[in-house]
């Protein structure tokens, strides 16, 4: 059973929709500070660790009905440590289970990010009983090493397990594959491909992606190298993922490569890039020349997709924070959380190819219709109160259509999404939003992206969860993902236009707890 949040509507003020509000009330879900997952801006339901800290997502694979969730971890303090494998189940991917730790440093050294694999052919004897085992295929990272600047302190290693996921055996053959002299070696991503007969490797060198073979999982093969050219090079490149995908209502089908940067994201700190181009077993080739982001928000990192999920689009989780100012948030119990689990869709148009990302269906079904409107014609700013901590809200508009989204507490601090069409950008301004002071770079700007306002009805998404927003508009392809720490809980809503445009299709939907301890 869940509880629904405390979403409650009390009126709407000016304006000229003064429609009657629905009330949902929940006073057990006003308290912030008592109880399990209810610390100050413990995200509701977003995964979160129970404590300790988190950064990236790994391992995220789906075999026999469970969705593993695997993830950096250190736990010891809420600043990142040695890395373990953090682990979590779900049959839904968005009700979760903690598990407990899955894979602990070794004398090869710490657990670093990289990918999971059900090997259905049992191609690395891995299996009990010519079963087929998972196979988990991460990075070593020495410490001992690294402080000697011997320059090959990361390596690749394998793990398996024969009971799905509970328990991990590391390979006795580790590391699977050495380091040759490069520094940044690490994040490998593995999927198996059809086409070839063989597992391929995607691993994050520096500044450039490198693909590697393997029929067993066991003995690679250096295939090629990509990208010492191509896209963003403000930073390391991190956490690669090469994923097959379809062109959206057509037979195309297109290789995305995503790439994670730290520095150099649009907005500052670590961002997602992506390619789309073709891979042919061996190499990986892109005629793309401008780069592209996956999110333009400071807070979606390291995201990648699940192996082995069943549907027909891939499954992303990316990390919501950023490495500017991750070990300052200010939670005092854990750190961290995950995006929502995205679809991710391939688009194309007169400008090329789009990722868009989409919050997964099964979302919907912990969301709750609280007040609904046709039409709001925005001649004058119109303002409605209610807890705006939990929320899911939607709507349409023309995207030539300027328009302002102002969340806002008792205290006034505020959080604003602008749709600006003159300068073809859409803004978020976190400045003024709460607690900022923990690092220089949080709120030192707003933060914008770039798009090209046309003549054309789109939808809106917002999604709350207490600390965190995320926006996707126009079916997902323009997204910024970011948290925001505020003293009080937003209880108000502003939308206003300077133009009187108006907006279709309004709903704002409450969003169910999904950690309550029964
Ligand atoms: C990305 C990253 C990875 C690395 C891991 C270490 O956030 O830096 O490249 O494997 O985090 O925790």
């Amino acid at each position: 059973m869940f509880l629904s949040s405390s979403l409650l509507f009390l009126s709407c003020k000016e304006g000229t929709n003064q429609n009657t509000e629905t009330a949902v009330t929940d006073e057990n879900a006003t308290e912030t500070n008592a109880g399990y997952y209810q610390e100050p801006y413990r995200p509701q339901f977003h995964f979160s660790p129970e404590e300790k800290w988190m950064n990236d997502p790994n391992g995220l694979v789906y075999n026999e009905g469970i969705y593993h969730l695997f993830y950096q971890y250190y736990p010891d303090d809420i600043v990142w440590g040695p890395m373990h494998w953090g682990h979590a189940t779900s049959e839904d991917l968005i009700h979760w289970e903690h598990q407990p730790i899955a894979l602990y440093p070794d004398e090869l050294g710490y657990i670093f990010s990289g990918s999971a694999v059900v090997d259905h052919r049992n191609s690395s004897g891995l299996g009990a009983e010519g079963k087929e085992p998972l196979v988990a295929i991460y990075t070593y990272h020495d410490p001992e090493k690294e402080k000697a600047q011997t320059g090959d302190h990361q390596t690749q290693g394998i793990a398996y397990s024969n009971d799905n996921g509970k328990t991990w055996v590391k390979y006795e053959g580790n590391p699977v594959i050495p380091n040759q002299g490069k520094t940044d070696f690490r994040d490998p991503k593995v999927m198996w491909h059809d086409a070839s007969g063989k597992w391929i490797m995607s691993l994050a060198v520096g500044d450039h992606a490198e693909f590697y073979s393997s029929p067993d999982l066991k003995s690679w093969t250096y295939l090629s190298a990509f990208g010492k050219n191509a896209g963003a090079h403000g930073g390391v490149w991190e956490c690669p993922d090469l994923i097959p995908m379809k062109v959206e209502g057509q037979d195309e089908e297109k290789w995305v490569l995503l790439i994670s940067i730290n520095p150099g994201g649009p907005n500052g700190g670590s961002a997602t890039q992506y390619f789309v181009g073709e891979f042919d077993g061996t190499k990986f080739t892109t005629d793309q020349n401008e780069t592209k982001w996956l999110d333009h928000g400071a807070d979606n990192y390291a995201g990648v997709t699940y192996n082995n999920a069943p549907g027909e689009h891939p499954v992303f989780i990316g990390w919501m924070s950023n490495w500017n100012y991750a070990r300052n948030t200010p939670t005092e119990k854990w750190r961290s959380a995950m995006t929502l689990p995205r679809n991710l869709h391939l688009g194309k148009d007169e400008t090329g190819y789009f990722v868009s990302s989409r919050i997964i269906p099964a979302f919907d079904k912990i969301t709750e219709l609280v007040s609904e409107q046709d039409e709001i014609i925005l001649d004058a700013p119109q303002t409605m109160e209610g807890q705006f901590d939990q929320a899911d809200l939607t709507w349409k508009q023309n995207l030539n259509d300027n328009m302002t989204v102002k969340f806002q507490n008792d205290k006034g601090e505020y959080l604003v999404l602008l749709l600006d069409p003159e300068r073809k950008q859409i803004v978020l301004d976190r400045r003024h939003s709460g607690k900022t002071d923990f690092h220089e770079t949080f709120a030192d700007k707003i933060h914008s992206m770039p798009y090209l306002p046309k003549e054309k009805t789109s939808d809106v998404r917002i999604v709350l969860d207490r600390a965190s927003i995320e926006v996707f508009i126009d079916g997902g392809r323009h997204v910024m993902t970011e948290k925001f720490f505020p003293n009080s809980a937003f209880n108000s809503l502003q939308l206003s236009s300077s133009n009187g445009t108006a907006i279709q299709d309004f709903k704002i939907k409450s969003v169910a707890n999904t950690w309550h301890n029964e």
